[in-house]
């Protein structure tokens, strides 16, 4: 890979993807192409916005003139699809932004792509690859035993995993129709620096930071698997350069634990580091979220046995590491937590 545009490359996994290649590949040049919702952010990429290896272009997946232009421009040789509407609960509220970003945004780019890369000849050109980075949430929920693996049925629930799904097929379609060099990877929770305070996680640094409620959804005995972004970074890291073309891949960490677990290691580095008055009183129950799985648990053993992959941040360490990250970075959060975020946590979770 050398000329690559990353989508969604302001969101959380994205902007850590490109910190990490820029510093890993002096080779490498990437083109980040994101439309900057609610959920993009520049000040992700500070660091790396005069690097000659990085371009930003502000731009919708759905743009089919402006992406094809971009492949000119660029003579783009690897795509990695990170953009999408990615949060459950606003999938709930309003689906269909779901199904233009995350179903026809794939379509469009995975489209280009393939008539950018074609050779002439029904086949394609050396070392090309597009990669989608999907979701374990599309084998829908398991029970207390199991893990998903890629031949897992696909099952997905919410607007956001059916979305998901529906463009991994897409994918595979492209890779059993024309044999374009396609890989889909699926991950599970990613927690670590510049993730957006919907998720469980931020939000709930954020609220123990203000002193306001933490909103847990039922009984909070929903287990969730959870990675360190950096190591989610590196698996996609070598899928993409050595992935075999046409394979699914699955990346979890083997960490699972319960939402009330997560929601207590926050409280109790918090109460160590930051303030001793944020304690378990905090903690509110709340009304479920609708369809809400129970369990995601991920077999890593396929990505291990093909490319070597393992997780190298234990939770224990890597949570540390993400609520430090926040609390020594009030400035990014107290720029995200402004207005439109403040009318979105009323709508959500209100009278919840
Ligand atoms: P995010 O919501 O933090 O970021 C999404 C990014 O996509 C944002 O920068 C946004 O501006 C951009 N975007 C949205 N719509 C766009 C469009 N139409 N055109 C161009 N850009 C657009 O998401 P994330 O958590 O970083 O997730 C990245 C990818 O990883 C998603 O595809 C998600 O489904 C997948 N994923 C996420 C997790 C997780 O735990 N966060 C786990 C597994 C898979
Ligand atoms: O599994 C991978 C998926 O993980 C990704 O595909 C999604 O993009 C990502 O958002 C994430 O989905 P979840 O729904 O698992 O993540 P979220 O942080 O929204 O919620 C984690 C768990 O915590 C879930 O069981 C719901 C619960 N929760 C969440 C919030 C925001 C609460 O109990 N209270 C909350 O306020």
């Amino acid at each position: 890979m050398k000329r690559v545009i990353v989508t969604g490359g302001a969101g959380f996994i994205g902007s850590n993807f490109i910190l990490y290649e820029l510093k890993k590949d002096p080779e490498i040049f990437i083109v980040n192409v994101d439309k900057l919702t609610y959920a993009g952010n520049l000040e992700n990429l500070k660091e790396v916005e005069n690097d000659p290896r990085y371009v930003f272009r502000q731009m919708d997946i759905c743009d089919a003139e402006g992406i094809s232009a971009l492949f000119d421009e660029f003579d783009i040789d690897t795509v990695i699809n990170f953009a999408a509407e990615s949060h459950v609960d606003r999938s709930i509220s309003d689906p269909m932004v779901f199904i233009r970003t995350n179903v026809l945004g794939t379509a469009t780019l995975l489209n280009i792509a393939k008539d950018k890369w074609s050779d002439g000849n029904g086949g394609f050109r050396e070392g090309v690859k597009y990669l989608q980075v999907s979701t374990d949430e599309v084998y829908g929920s398991l029970g207390p035993e199991g893990f998903f693996r890629e031949d897992t049925p696909l099952d997905p629930h919410s607007p956001y995993s059916a979305s998901k799904a529906s463009a991994d097929l897409i994918v595979k379609s492209y890779y059993d129709t024309f044999r374009m060099p396609v890989n889909i990877t699926r991950c599970s929770n990613n927690y670590g620096p510049y993730q957006f305070p919907e998720k469980l996680i931020p939000l709930m640094i954020n609220n123990c930071l203000n002193h306001r409620e933490l909103p847990v959804y039922g009984d909070g005995l929903q287990i969730r698997d959870w990675l360190y972004v950096e190591d989610h970074c590196k698996a996609i890291d070598l899928v993409v350069r050595e992935g075999e073309v046409g394979q699914v891949y699955n990346i979890g960490g083997h960490n699972e634990r319960t939402n009330l677990f997560i929601v207590n290691s926050v409280i109790s580095y918090i109460h160590d580091n930051q303030d001793e008055t944020v304690d378990e009183s905090l903690i509110r129950h709340v009304t479920d979220r609708k369809g809400h799985d129970r369990r995601y648990g991920i077999d890593p053993q396929k990505i291990h046995d093909a490319l070597g992959w393992e997780p190298e941040t234990m939770f224990e360490n890597g949570i540390r590491k993400t609520i430090r990250w926040y609390l020594d970075n009030g400035e990014w959060i107290d720029g995200v937590v402004s207005g439109a975020y403040q009318k979105y946590y009323d709508e959500m979770y209100r009278g919840r």
